[in-house]
């Protein structure tokens, strides 16, 4: 008798398990569990049993009709509480619950954008407002589009190869490549391929910004990293002039850093613009703090060297670039005081922000 159990039991389990849809499933109840079913009829047995046998195999009868019980109903639940018929009776296999939270490793945890993925989103979405479009090049480059198409010459001390990562000897190879030290270098890109998408000459405006990483071999503290991120501006077009610059900057700094925000041009010299400024804003950083200047990067007018090597015209076209620390902003604006915060990953310091 006890055997009789056993085997029902197992071949009932397995019965159960291949039950798939609502109309098995509640066959299988009717046989099991119903009026005239198997367990039913295992209990009519019972009064042949010896006597002295028949509290064992009665409780052992009586835990075989839970189990069952309790396998029909969780059953019954993983087929989406169909056994009566319904919608879902045309459901097969289990349902998974999209909505519950995951079991690895407790509720799933949402994300957020590193601080200077934000910033950089921030900068970017102020110039497209004022049509700028955004542009990319590579961060392995070459002497000519870090250097020689942005009128840096040979004897240059920037371009000291202990003041750059040069990929190949720039003493031995003709366009030794490197990683690029400034995002002037998407400048030139952009101008050679609007040239040469204009058949040899240049047919229409630019007008780009190009975030990105740089890298130079600064030894690394507060605020100095192998690698930062700049962004760079340029705007050609016809009779472009300084105003049109300032005015530009201006812009920019009221929608970044509130209305209050001035700016200020410093003379200054870089090879690839005439006249060069560097530009500083004057901006409140924290409400208790009285506003200070805080030095952004470097500008001017596009130097006509640098639109003749890139095949532009300079009696035609005109124009102005600029190139700033996103990474500058970044701590200026979020009071970071340490630039290797922003490198390290510390998620206690990412979480922050
Ligand atoms: N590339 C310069 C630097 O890294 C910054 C800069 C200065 C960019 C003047 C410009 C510019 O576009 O016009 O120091």
């Amino acid at each position: 008798m006890l055997e009789q159990v056993q085997q029902l039991e197992l071949v009932g389990l397995a019965e159960l398990a291949r039950a798939g849809d609502a109309a098995a499933l509640e066959a299988w109840r009717i046989g099991y569990l119903g009026g005239s079913g198997k367990i039913k009829g295992l209990m009519g047995g019972l009064k042949d049993v010896p006597k002295e046998h028949k509290p064992a195999v009665g409780a052992r009868l009586n835990a075989l009709k839970v189990a069952l019980e309790g396998a029909f109903e969780a059953r019954k639940a993983a087929l989406g509480g169909g056994g009566s018929g319904g919608a879902a009776a045309a459901d097969s296999g289990p349902r998974i619950d999209m909505t519950e939270p995951g079991l690895v490793g407790g509720a799933t945890e949402v994300g957020r954008r590193h601080i200077l993925m934000r910033v950089r989103e921030e900068l970017v979405e102020v110039f497209a407002r004022m049509g700028f479009e955004v542009a990319q090049g590579p961060e392995l480059e070459d002497d000519e589009h870090n250097f020689v198409k942005l009128n840096i010459p040979a004897n240059h001390p920037a371009r000291e190869p202990s003041d750059n990562y040069y990929v190949d000897d720039p003493a031995k190879s003709p366009r030794p490549r490197m990683l690029r030290s400034q995002t002037s270098t998407v400048q030139v890109r952009v101008m050679e391929q609007a040239v040469k998408d204009g058949g040899g000459k240049l047919q229409k405006p630019i007008k780009i910004i190009a975030p990105g990483r740089v890298y130079r071999p600064d030894t690394v503290d507060a605020t100095h990293s192998f690698m930062f991120h700049q962004i760079e501006g340029l705007y050609v077009d016809r009779g472009v002039t300084m105003a049109d610059l300032k005015t530009t900057l201006l812009q920019f700094a009221r929608a970044s850093f509130g209305p209050e925000a001035e700016l200020r041009l410093r003379p200054s010299f870089f090879p690839f613009t005439e006249p060069s400024a560097e530009m500083d804003i004057k901006i409140r950083l924290r409400p208790e703090e009285d506003p200070r200047w805080m030095e952004l990067g470097g500008c001017g007018m596009v130097d006509p060297a640098v639109f003749t090597l890139c095949g532009i015209d300079p009696e035609e076209w005109t124009g102005f670039a600029f190139g700033f620390g996103i990474d500058r902003i970044a701590m200026g604006k979020y009071g970071i005081p340490d630039i290797r915060l922003m490198f390290e990953n510390d998620l206690r310091f990412l979480r922050q922000v």
